[in-house]
């Protein structure tokens, strides 16, 4: 079971509890402001997008090559953005924190 927290742009934090899937999964079931994930989850919408806060970024690892090719079309994108839909959620991301990221 992994506890992840949702910042979103508003600034209002949510923090919500799962074992499996991905944090669009969890952000979405739980009602996260900003994560609309348009596509469903594969990869070509970017309305999950996310910045992992910097003392997460190395267990999250980084994008794959088409998540990054997506996320370069953003606005907003930095060298901690990842694509919520992407990231699998497993007990070593118990206490992650992400921010969604402003459209
Ligand atoms: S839900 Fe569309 S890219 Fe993540």
């Amino acid at each position: 079971m992994a506890s992840i927290t949702f910042i979103t742009p508003s600034g209002a934090t949510r923090t919500v509890e799962r074992k499996d899937g991905s944090l669009m999964e969890a952000a979405v079931q739980n009602g996260v402001e900003g994560i609309d994930a348009d596509c469903g989850g594969v990869c070509s919408c970017a309305t999950c997008h996310i910045h992992v806060e910097p003392e997460w970024v190395d267990r999250v690892g980084p994008p794959g090559s088409a998540e990054r090719a997506l996320l370069e079309l953003q606005d907003v994108t930095n060298e901690r953005s990842r694509l919520a839909c992407q990231v699998r959620i497993n007990d070593a991301l118990d206490g992650l924190v992400v921010r969604v990221a402003a459209r």
